[in-house]
């Protein structure tokens, strides 16, 4: 672990907007500056700098956060990375132990790993074996180039060149460059074409080696080191990303088919390197493109990873399709066979998701048999759930029950609150949902309680309005574990902390506190920075103490409500038991949380 307090003083020493502008053009706008964002495709800024707050926020795409979470999104850093990053940068030292140690091993297989190219590479050009294989497979020069292919001799020679190089014996294995048998060490990679692997900065962090006919294994490939995790890279993204600007990115299978597809003109494709896409594939590939078509293997393996593929990237938002050709087994084949004008129209064919989706469950199983069916839309409603966009959803579920014919309200039972809520209204019909209006209800107000804490720190009227909140709350008998949502209780229960502490810089001691939590991190500056209607204006102190009032009024009547069902389905038990003592007991309690409930007129309790 880096010492909290020096993850501190990195942090200061880092200011945003310089770190930021080393990466993007920024300009001044009124009190922040504002970029194009590099999260996301756009051609007006929406990406926001606040110097005062030390935070950044998209208001295009939601991203948002501090510095180190800013190199961690853009770099594809770890926390650990962006701290030591910056802190060189300003010239502190991290003198943490395992860390630094860590850090020189990753230097180290890295470098080892470009060694290892350069070798192969020139091996590559000695080989007549190597660049016949590579013109049979249609690779030219300058796609052989951009992707770096090499060859590795019968003979081995690469453990001895590294050795030469002054690598040692754990060096090479750790790099899985090398295995020790019974003669000393060895190259694992022999007689074999090479596809070296690069992460995004360009690095070499792993190989993979065909065979140069039919044998088994066809390809062996670096096993995961501390620089390469196989299910958190993709292949070619290095090259891919820069010929995305169309915001599309195509994800095939194979080392081949990467590279076939690339050489043939269409150069923002991608491999997973096998079938299985993971959602951290999904997420990497969601920085640089909107829009994903699946082009996978026409075999059963690949029309199974497609789905997985698509339902990954359609809980990350993108907008997938997928291709579909028959008479070969992959996109390499099929460019050899037809030609890459024939492979474009297939990719312009390609069915959106969503579609392909219900298509591909009603050829699964018999879709007429009512249990398959609702397995069927059981299985489809887990992943419209994990839309975030209302939208989305929206349009999904309506596909869902257009395909699948299902009534709308039959299939209400299986979408859940937040997808119902986006139903579509059958014509003539006003349809809400009461159960989804009131959870709203409750996470906006818990929500702006906190957005204007939060709002408020650091100002000159901070302590007036943190000492009305606790005010309120103590005098409705809440706690802040009284909240729904335990993120917002959390934080407000550390301002409480912070604030009876006498503690200064109460927003700096939180956004510390969840400073490797990219995800409340990120919560919290698009608090203080988002568009919010319910947001108190500066100095409108209060409003501010009336809103909040009303917040808090809310969730009390929320847990009235809840207590009140509860008592009522005791009266009754004790009723049928003849506990009169009881009862008696009871409605009493009824009648003292019915007048906190009639406080306000607010009682919203239905009478059954
Ligand atoms: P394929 O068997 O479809 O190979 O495996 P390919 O890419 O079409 O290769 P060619 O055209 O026969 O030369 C798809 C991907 O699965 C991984 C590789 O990443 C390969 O590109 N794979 C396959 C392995 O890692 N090991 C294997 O033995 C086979
Ligand atoms: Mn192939």
């Amino acid at each position: 672990m880096i010492s909290p307090d020096k993850i501190e003083q990195v942090k200061n020493a880092s200011d945003i907007v310089e770190v930021i502008g080393g990466y993007l053009t920024l300009k001044k706008a009124g009190a922040n500056y504002k970029a194009n964002c590099p999260f996301h495709q756009e051609k007006t800024p929406s990406f926001v700098v606040s110097p005062e707050k030390q935070i950044y926020r998209c208001f295009g795409c939601g991203e948002g956060g501090n510095v180190f979470t800013f190199l961690q999104r853009l770099e594809n850093f770890s926390f650990v990375d962006s701290v030591k990053f910056l802190a060189k940068r300003a010239g502190i030292e991290v003198e943490d132990a395992r860390f630094s140690v860590n850090s020189g091993e990753k230097d180290k297989l890295i470098s080892a790993n470009k060694e290892a190219l350069e070798y192969y590479r020139e091996m590559f050009l000695k080989s007549e074996k190597a660049k016949a294989y590579a013109a049979g497979r249609l690779i030219d020069d300058a796609t052989a180039e951009d992707f770096k292919v090499g060859y590795s001799p019968h003979e081995g020679g690469l453990a001895a060149r590294l050795k030469e190089k002054g690598y040692t014996e754990d060096d090479m294995l750790k790099s899985w460059l090398a295995a020790k048998g019974n003669y000393g060490l060895y190259d694992v990679f022999r007689d074999r074409f090479m596809f070296p692997i690069f992460n995004i900065y360009g690095d070499v962090i792993a190989f993979g080696g065909r065979v140069f006919d039919d044998s088994n294994p066809k390809y062996i490939n670096s096993r995961e080191t501390s620089v390469y995790t196989k299910g958190r890279n993709l292949y070619n993204l290095n090259n891919a990303r820069k010929h995305a600007s169309s915001g599309e990115i195509i994800i095939v299978e194979g080392y081949m088919d990467c590279i076939t597809v690339y050489a043939a003109g269409i150069k923002n494709t991608v491999a997973t390197l096998g079938t299985a896409m993971t959602q951290d594939q999904a997420k990497l590939l969601k920085r640089y493109a909107e829009r994903a078509v699946i082009m996978y293997d026409m075999d059963d393996a690949g029309r199974q990873g497609a789905i997985r593929a698509g339902d990954n990237l359609f809980a990350e938002g993108v907008d997938a399709c997928v291709v579909s050709f028959d008479g070969v087994k992959d996109p390499d084949d099929y460019i050899k066979k037809n030609g890459v004008a024939a492979l474009s129209e297939r990719i312009k064919a390609a069915a959106p998701f969503m579609e392909y989706r219900i298509e591909w469950m009603k050829k699964q199983g018999d879709i007429r048999n009512p249990y398959y069916k609702e397995k069927v839309i059981k299985e489809l409603a887990g992943l419209v759930e994990k839309s975030s966009s209302a939208v989305v959803a929206e349009s999904a579920i309506k596909l869902i029950t257009d395909k699948l014919q299902i009534s709308r309200e039959t299939a209400s039972a299986y979408f859940r609150a937040q997808a119902r809520a986006v139903m579509p209204d059958e014509p003539g019909h006003n349809f809400e949902d009461p159960l989804a209006m009131k959870n709203k209800g409750i996470d906006s107000a818990e929500r702006t309680i906190l957005l204007t804490a939060l709002g408020y720190l650091g100002t000159e009227d901070q302590d007036v309005v943190l000492r009305h909140i606790a005010e309120l709350r103590e005098n409705l008998g809440l706690k802040y574990g009284d909240f729904r949502n335990t993120i917002y209780s959390e934080v407000m229960e550390k301002v409480k902390g912070y604030f009876r502490a006498g503690e200064k810089e109460i927003l700096a001691k939180i956004e510390m506190d969840y400073v490797d939590n990219t995800e409340v991190s990120s919560m919290i500056s698009e608090m203080l920075v988002g568009n919010h209607d319910n947001r108190p204006k500066k100095g409108h102190v209060a409003d501010a103490i009336q809103i909040v009032s009303d917040c808090f009024f809310t969730i009390l009547q929320d847990k009235t409500n809840e207590k009140l069902q509860e008592i009522k389905a005791q009266i009754i038990e004790a009723e049928s038991s003849r506990d009169t003592a009881k009862q008696m007991e009871l409605i009493k309690e009824k009648a003292r949380l019915d007048k906190i409930l009639d406080q306000r007129g607010g009682n919203i309790e239905q009478e059954s």
